[in-house]
């Protein structure tokens, strides 16, 4: 089966109260452990491709990766642009066989974010191919976590209809509270997403597929396997998975997935170096890395996102 782009997808999890998992891929073993995953759930997938991923990769190595899982799992997959910053990072992407770009304008005023992004839609879409905008900032993983400057960051519903309908996008991420990273939310403190702006967005955009970025759960079990093997995480926290299966069966429809995949690798390769001290082939640790690569996202596929038999 050829790449598709998300439209299809993200409107039948629309129809069907569900989410795709949009997973981010730097190399070999994060791809076979996700699309393992999902071929023995036969659960659609976006996988995505952040601009550093692609400088530290190749665009090349990941394509050819790509087309290899294609081969392997002959499942639909969506092959996406996360966080493209620039029209021409976009358009090379389009050109190299994307299926799927983001545009993120969220750091420009209204104007220029619509600018950009329907410069993008443009391109793309005569290409054949979809385009995420972003409206609202999330916090970075080194801000403040402060109510006063969440506020201001949160994605404004009056603006989506204008937004949507000047550029054309095919899909829009919002701000509701999530941020990127292992530290989304103050030690000690409850997190909670804004389904109150969520349902807002989703009344004034009836049927129209919505992006939760920040997604990871931040899962404690990889954060305490870090901990006790030589790292420090302290204070690591991520949004609660009934509350990202309470977005998936809302108008979220594609739902970010990164520092999981971190957490789940990493912790498994400290405990392997700690129990093997005197082992040096790499394929020793990353094998059991990527199986809980796939252990993990095969969690996420039926526990949270509810994509599982929806291929
Ligand atoms: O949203 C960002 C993703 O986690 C990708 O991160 O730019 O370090 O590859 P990266
Ligand atoms: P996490 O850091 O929560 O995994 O978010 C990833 C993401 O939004 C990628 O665009
Ligand atoms: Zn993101």
């Amino acid at each position: 089966m050829p790449l598709v782009t998300s439209k299809e997808m993200l409107q039948k999890a629309y129809d069907g109260g569900y989410a795709i998992g949009a997973f981010n891929v730097n190399n070999m073993e994060i791809i076979q452990g996700i699309t393992e995953a999902a071929k023995e759930l036969n659960a659609p997938l976006i996988l995505q491709v952040s601009s550093g991923a692609r400088k530290y990769a190749n665009h090349t190595y990941l394509m050819k990766l790509v087309e290899a899982a294609l081969i392997e799992t002959n499942l639909p997959i969506c092959l996406h642009l996360d966080h493209g910053d620039t029209f021409e990072l976009c358009k090379s992407c389009v050109d190299g066989g994307f299926t799927s770009v983001m545009i993120d304008g969220s750091h420009y005023s209204f104007e220029e974010n619509i600018k950009l992004t329907k410069q993008v839609v443009d391109y793309a879409h005569d290409h054949g191919v979809t385009v995420e905008g972003e409206l609202g900032r999330l916090a970075g993983i080194e801000d403040d976590v402060k109510v006063s400057a969440e506020d201001s960051s949160y994605t404004r519903p009056e603006e989506v209809e204008e937004f949507v309908g000047r550029t054309g996008v095919d899909s829009l991420a919002i701000a509701i509270g999530t941020s990127h990273g292992a530290y989304k939310f103050k030690p000690g403190t409850k997190p909670q997403l804004r389904f109150d702006i969520l349902e807002e967005v989703s009344k004034r955009l009836p049927g129209f597929p919505i992006v939760l970025h920040g997604a990871s759960s931040v899962i404690p079990e990889y954060v305490e396997m870090i901990n006790q093997y030589g790292g420090d995480m302290p204070g690591a926290l991520g949004v609660p998975e009934d509350q990202l299966r309470k977005a998936a069966s809302m108008a979220v429809c594609k739902i970010n997935i990164d520092s999981d995949l971190r957490l789940a690798m990493t912790g498994t390769i400290r405990k392997y170096f700690a129990e093997h001290p005197d082992h040096f082939d790499p394929r020793q640790y990353l094998k059991p890395a990527r199986e809980n690569i796939k252990k993990m996202v095969a969690h996420k596929i039926v526990d949270v996102l509810g994509c599982a038999g929806k291929a």
